[in-house]
């Protein structure tokens, strides 16, 4: 039985608030769990509630959200006994009585759900992983990380947000993160050996002023290849160029670089394009959330050699992937916990996206905090590929150091994804 739940305002990696909540059961157990903050968030995402009072975090403050925890909440939850995760979460979502998780906030809902989920783990003496799903063996995921950053994550001139490597030809989770961090730090200095600016984006990844979008590929690939490994068949390359932040009147702008537009077809004709001379086994965001058209073109040209990953399109939403299924767009859903705003509905969309063939990719947001969820969440799934930052910043490395952690802790009963995860 539940004997507290409380939740405080504490802060995210840009510095902005967020909700935390802490869970005691009977039993003495108790856990936290802490929600993390897009900055380029889908239309359909559950909201967060924030205060909107500007005498305070410029109007971020999330005391509304950690009120509404603190007496509603705890008064619905407080000596109760819940059989399973979905019925934790169900009593939040009938609470709450919004579509969208907007009266009570997807960031306290969210932080409640996580912090059930980890003081059932502590109750029961087993890890998160194995609360969320018990399985005989786990897959452990390639790290695709985000080593060059654009797009609304950085203020530099590239367009496209992410820049990610993905280590895949390693014989486990830690040999590929070795990998990973390798290419990062050459990176690093070859960017410096050309004269650019190796500060960090909010992802943990280079945000130099490039010559042009596809340098920034062509950077990467020189840094594979200068740590010695070779692009394409050890490390490829994915993309999250997340242009529903590009949409413009029925175009894509080029928003931060010169300003051109492209219409679906260009864009779809620019990723074949891509596709086709670079090392690319991933494109999330292809296409914008709205483009609905655009994105069934996009997946009939190039469905089949690459996994096409919707982000801002799906919203982590089970009604609205299973629309995209039954309307065959993309072939893989990215999976953030906070744009649906309970575990027990993530496992389900994750459920729903395997069931019919569908990837699950699963990410964090650009606004994260040491709540390492997601690395118990990409294994307990099964999922095989995480994002989760570039090879630096602690909110961003304290995933890996978790996935470490499950890799030794697995020994035997772990097996890598490889490339065999990004295949269709
Ligand atoms: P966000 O970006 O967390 O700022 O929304 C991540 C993404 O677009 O995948
Ligand atoms: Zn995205």
């Amino acid at each position: 039985n539940i004997k507290n739940i409380m939740a405080r305002e504490v802060l995210d990696s840009r510095g902005n608030p967020t909700v935390e909540a802490e869970i005691t059961l009977e039993d003495g157990s108790t856990a936290r769990g802490i929600s993390p903050s897009g900055a380029s968030t889908g239309e359909k995402e559950a909201v967060e509630l924030r205060d909107g009072d500007q005498s305070r975090y410029q109007g971020k403050g999330v005391e509304k959200a950690v009120a509404g925890i603190n007496q509603e909440v705890k008064r619905a939850l407080i000596g109760s006994a819940f059989a399973d995760q979905a019925s934790f979460d169900q009593v939040l979502i009938d609470l709450d009585g919004t579509p969208n998780k907007a009266r009570l906030g997807a960031n306290a809902i969210l932080a409640a759900s996580i912090a059930f989920a980890r003081v059932n783990a502590v109750s029961k003496k087993i890890p998160l992983y194995r609360q969320l799903i018990e399985r005989d063996t786990y897959v452990m995921p390639v790290p695709c990380m985000n080593v060059i950053n654009g797009g609304r994550h950085a203020d530099n001139n590239l367009d496209f947000q992410e820049f990610m490597i993905a280590p895949h030809h390693a014989p486990n989770f830690k040999e590929s993160i070795r990998m990973g961090e390798e290419v990062f730090h050459t990176l690093k200095k070859l960017l410096s050996n050309k004269g650019y600016y190796t500060g960090v984006g909010d992802e943990g990844g280079f945000a130099p002023n490039l010559s042009s979008n596809e340098e920034a590929i062509e950077v990467i690939l020189e840094a594979i290849q200068k740590a010695g490994y070779k692009p394409g068949e050890d490390i490829s390359v994915c993309l999250d160029p997340a242009t529903s932040e590009m949409w413009d009147n029925g175009h894509y702008k080029m928003y931060k670089s010169n300003q051109q537009r492209y219409s679906s077809e260009e864009m779809v004709d620019l990723w074949a394009k891509w596709i086709r001379t670079y090392p690319i086994v991933l494109l999330e965001d292809g296409l914008g959330e709205n483009d609905w058209n655009g994105w069934k073109i996009m997946t009939n040209q190039l469905g089949s050699e690459v996994e096409l990953v919707g982000d801002d399109i799906f919203c982590t939403n089970p009604s609205i992937i299973q629309e995209g299924i039954d309307r065959g767009i993309g072939n893989s859903v990215l999976i953030k916990l906070n744009q649906i705003g309970t575990v027990s509905e993530t496992l389900q969309a994750v459920a729903l996206a395997q069931q019919n063939g569908y990837h699950c990719f699963i990410s964090h947001r650009s606004g994260e905090t040491e709540d390492t969820t997601i690395a118990d969440l990409v294994v307990a799934t099964n999922a095989g590929h995480i994002k989760t930052g570039s090879g630096c910043r602690s909110e961003r490395v304290s995933k890996f150091n978790q996935l470490l952690r499950i890799e030794q802790e697995l020994g035997s009963k772990a097996r890598f994804a490889g490339i065999e995860t990004f295949k269709r």
